[in-house]
């Protein structure tokens, strides 16, 4: 059997399942393209009719606010047909298997599927069976990965600094257990950014065969002193098992992202955050509302972004000259 790959024959992208391998073009490609449909809120959204008749289909095993909106509105905006499936209410829940529900649904016509799925390899054992008209999209796989997350990050950091190589960037809190983490390592790596830290207690560190070539710190001031971007994440407490961390109270007094401690970064850092946001936990509120924080322009970009990866997909295979 193959290896998989989310790229064609010719090299062009088929399914995004990762964003492990892809070449640097490739995500400069993406992110230009995603900055064309950038508007901002009271702005008339891009839209275009490039996918009319291409279905999209949300499988969301996993709650979600920002992604699974931002995929539907993305593929509404590029005229596809989209559909939600609810897993809780879907015969998934009667002891269908996951292959029999995306037959099912690619029975119907569904041309993209974007998977969240708690599991690891759902996306790629997904992909691997599927039509060849038809693309995978990972919207979360567990722990691993996020790649559209980590697609919207880089294209904020560009906005914001108009570049990477010279930046200092702390990605910082529970890294261990965060698919954002690495997905936005991995995008910002490929990127060139000059230096990537990660930042987090000794418990929720990664182990030290990932993360390759960021400096690591397990103090939090040292971790973000003269930093461009602090990148704050929340603890995924849905992931833990056997790890002990402190209260909320305990933690927030030695890992939220405070004022007097955004001070030590540079004077125009930029404050990001994935969102879901735990205030006042590992971030204060007046830090998330205040003048550094870039965390609406993430969601914005988001749209972005999964506008700009739906229609790659939907070109590339255009560009294959697959039949339905
Ligand atoms: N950042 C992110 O993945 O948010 P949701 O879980 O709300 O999609």
């Amino acid at each position: 059997m193959t290896a998989f790959s989310q790229h064609d024959g010719d090299g062009r992208l088929r399914h995004l399942t990762t964003l492990d391998g892809l070449p640097r073009d490739q995500l400069r490609e993406i992110l230009d393209r995603a900055q064309t449909f950038v508007r901002s809120p009271g702005e008339i959204p891009a839209r275009s009719r490039v996918l009319e008749g291409v279905t999209v289909a949300n499988m969301f095993t996993e709650p979600s606010t920002r992604t699974r909106a931002s995929f539907e509105l993305a593929a509404r905006r590029l005229g596809a047909d989209s559909l939600n499936l609810d897993i809780s209410l879907s015969s998934r829940v009667k002891g269908e298997t996951v292959l029999d529900t995306i037959y099912t649904l690619q029975a119907m016509c569904v041309d993209v599927f974007v998977i969240r799925d708690a599991e690891p390899g759902v996306c790629q054992y997904v992909a691997e069976h599927v039509q060849s008209h038809v693309s995978v999209v990972s919207a979360g796989e567990a722990h691993l990965s996020h790649p559209t997350q980590g697609l919207l990050d880089a294209l904020t950091i560009l906005q914001f600094k108009g570049g990477f190589r010279d930046l200092v960037v702390a990605i910082v809190g529970d890294i261990r257990h965060s698919r954002v983490a690495r997905s936005s390592f991995r995008a910002l790596s490929t990127l060139e950014v000059g230096e990537i830290r990660i930042v987090a207690p000794e418990g929720l560190m990664p182990d030290a065969d990932e993360f390759k070539g960021a400096v690591r710190h397990t103090h939090f001031e040292d971790g973000i002193a003269h930093a461009d971007v602090v990148m704050m994440l929340r603890i995924q407490k849905e992931r833990l098992t056997g790890t002990s961390i402190p209260d909320d109270r305990s933690y927030f007094d030695q890992w939220g992202l405070t004022r007097a401690r955004l001070k030590l970064a540079r004077p125009e850092v930029i404050v990001m955050h994935p969102g879901p946001m735990n205030r006042g936990v590992e971030i204060a509120n007046d830090v998330a509302d205040g003048p550094a924080a870039v965390i609406r322009a993430q969601v914005t970009n988001g749209v972005a972004v999964r506008m700009a990866v739906l229609e790659t997909l939907i070109e590339n295979r255009l560009k294959r000259g697959v039949a339905r």
